[in-house]
């Protein structure tokens, strides 16, 4: 297994991948990693879809601008939050962390406050609000897929209604990313990063 930096290295955006099928127990190993994730109020909103089917891993490539090598990975996990689960989660979960004073008493007030504001949004922007929780266990998919040889690339170009539509989902799911993932068939160098003082705020 690799270490954390080891595997933060090597990682690579992957879009070219062997035919080869993804064993279930990878990809549960993989959505474990999604699970145990840090959220907002430990509301845990983010859901995953696993695609392996050909004609709709074709569809999901169609909805993100003809990208043709999403279709190549034998499995797609089609990222997405719920927001009915994320307001439901968030009240328990911010509950919970008061209980076993993880947070002060007044700050669980604040929160649930703020998260009656939320609800009065609209489902859009509380879709684009949580969606960095869905972020957050993403990346832990795509670094621990690393254990298993497997490479992945995030993908954020496409057209949500259009993917949406393939699923015949309603408002309360927001398609956060496609990750396809499988065995690497190419092994890119590292891109071009800025430097450690290009980060610096001064
Ligand atoms: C939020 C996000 C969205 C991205 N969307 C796409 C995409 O739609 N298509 C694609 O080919 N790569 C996409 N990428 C991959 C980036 O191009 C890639 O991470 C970047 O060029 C750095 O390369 P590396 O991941 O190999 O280090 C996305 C990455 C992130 C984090």
């Amino acid at each position: 297994m690799l270490a954390t930096k080891e595997a933060i290295e090597q990682r690579r955006s992957i879009r070219k991948f062997k035919p080869d099928p993804v064993p279930q127990d990878q990809i549960n190993a993989l959505l474990d990693s999604a699970r145990l994730a840090p959220s907002a109020c430990n509301a845990q909103p983010w859901r995953f879809k696993i695609v392996q089917d050909e004609a709709t891993r074709r569809r999901l490539a169609q909805a993100a601008f003809n990208q043709s090598f999403i279709a190549g990975a034998p499995v797609i996990f089609v990222c997405c939050v719920d927001i009915n689960g994320y307001l439901d989660g968030s009240v328990s979960g911010t509950q919970d962390l008061g209980k076993i004073k993880a947070v002060d008493e007044h700050v669980v007030e604040v929160v649930l406050d703020r998260i009656n504001n939320v609800s009065k949004m609209d489902f859009e922007e509380i879709g684009i609000r949580i969606a960095l929780n869905a972020a957050i266990a993403i990346e832990h998919i795509a670094l621990r897929a690393l254990d298993f040889g497997l490479g992945a690339c995030w993908v954020r170009l496409f057209d949500e209604r259009k993917i949406k539509n393939i699923f015949a989902w309603g408002k309360n799911i927001s398609v956060v990313a496609l990750l396809p993932t499988g065995y690497p068939a190419e092994f890119p160098p590292p891109r071009n990063r800025l430097s450690l003082n290009d980060i610096l705020i001064n």
